[in-house]
């Protein structure tokens, strides 16, 4: 197969891992016969410096040009400063919402072999971890009116939310379709004991709930699932909730299955094309230093192959090398143990290598 990856090298500690995730798609090419053509895209800190301007049109197109987009993670401290709509994470956002990708999936599964580097209990571990968050990813709080004013002699700034019935309908359908293809068993998350939009929600999954009579379905107030999440993981399958809730939930997701650079992530709209990428950031601490795990990122390459490309057996190698690393001991500095052997970024992918 022929297919076209816009690459976004993204910021800070960014290239070093797409860099590595691009030598794992070429070895998947070279092996499966197939041709992956790269365009570069700039968006972000890195579109800032070129083009003054986080995402620009032509940058947008080329992604939506493109069979899918691959990214590492943008923003920085050298972006800190600037104002909301010019700094780095707008781009991110406007090319989400540009792209139609209002499906963001994020898996939390513990790797066994990373167990002890769980902040949970091994108690709590051995229930099992193993649930996916599907957050809203281009409405809510992230895209309403954003504003600072003066008012009696004071700045007031407003975030509003706004949340169409159509805008959940659609999420919420994700939910349900994920849960089908897994253990059939879904929680909306929300906060409906304060916020109207969290009441729309619960009222549209309840016509949904209605089409999957086969999913055990639950509700549950967004702080106790935070909570939830640490003292009993394993009563998660799928989570469907809006998009601020499913940002900080998924960071807690990833921790607790042992290191979030292991975290991939997946949005997809109506076509086949979507963004594929880590849920971690940009690691502006340890840049340059070859020493970012970038299994996230060549996990989210392997994601994009699954989901975008149709190509499961490629995934799967992928994901059966990644796991085979694991076991032979290779481990980044992030989810370092004893007994096991620390490498860098570009070794730990020498080692993903060999065993695809
Ligand atoms: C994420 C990130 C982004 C988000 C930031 C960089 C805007 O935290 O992908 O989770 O909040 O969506
Ligand atoms: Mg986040």
């Amino acid at each position: 197969m022929n297919k076209t990856i816009a690459l976004i090298y993204g910021d800070c500690a960014s290239p070093e891992i797409v860099r590595q995730a691009v030598r794992v798609l070429d070895k998947i090419a070279d092996k499966y016969n197939h041709t992956f053509t790269y365009t570069r895209a700039y968006m972000g800190g890195e579109a800032i410096d070129k083009f003054g301007d986080p995402l620009p049109a032509a940058e947008l197109e080329k992604c939506k040009a493109a069979d899918s987009v691959l990214l590492g993670a943008i923003g920085g401290p050298k972006w800190e400063g600037l104002p909301g709509d010019r700094r780095p994470e707008k781009g991110l956002l406007r090319l989400r919402a540009g792209m139609g990708l209002y499906a963001n999936n994020r898996p939390a599964r513990i790797w066994p072999q990373l167990a002890d580097a769980s902040p949970l209990k091994k108690s709590i571990v051995d229930q099992g971890i193993d649930f996916i968050v599907v957050r809203e990813l281009i409405g809510g709080v992230y895209f309403g009116e954003h504003k600072t004013f003066t008012q009696d002699g004071e700045k007031v700034a407003v975030d509003t939310m706004p949340y169409a019935e159509h805008e959940i309908e659609r999420i919420g359908r994700i939910g349900f379709e994920t849960a089908m293809k897994r253990r059939k068993k879904l929680t909306c998350v929300d906060k409906a004991n304060v916020l109207d939009t969290s009441r729309l929600w619960r009222a549209v999954m309840h016509r949904l709930q209605a089409e999957y009579p086969e999913v055990e379905y639950n509700e549950m107030f967004v702080d106790n699932c935070a909570m939830q999440i640490c003292k009993n993981p394993a009563q998660f399958d799928v989570i469907v909730t809006e998009n601020m809730f499913g940002d900080i939930l998924s960071d807690e997701a990833s921790e607790i299955t042992g290191s979030i650079g292991m975290v991939p992530s997946s949005s997809l709209g109506q076509g086949s094309c979507g963004l594929y990428e880590p849920i971690h950031g940009s690691a502006p601490d340890i840049a340059g230093q070859d020493i970012v795990n970038p299994i996230a990122c060549i996990l989210s390459a392997a994601m994009m192959l699954r989901y975008s490309f149709s190509m499961p057996a490629e995934a799967d190698a992928i994901e059966a090398a990644v796991n085979a690393v694991l076991d032979a001991g290779f481990r980044t500095a992030d989810m370092m143990a004893d007994g096991c052997t620390k490498v860098g970024c570009t070794a730990i992918t020498d080692e993903i290598l060999k065993r695809i």
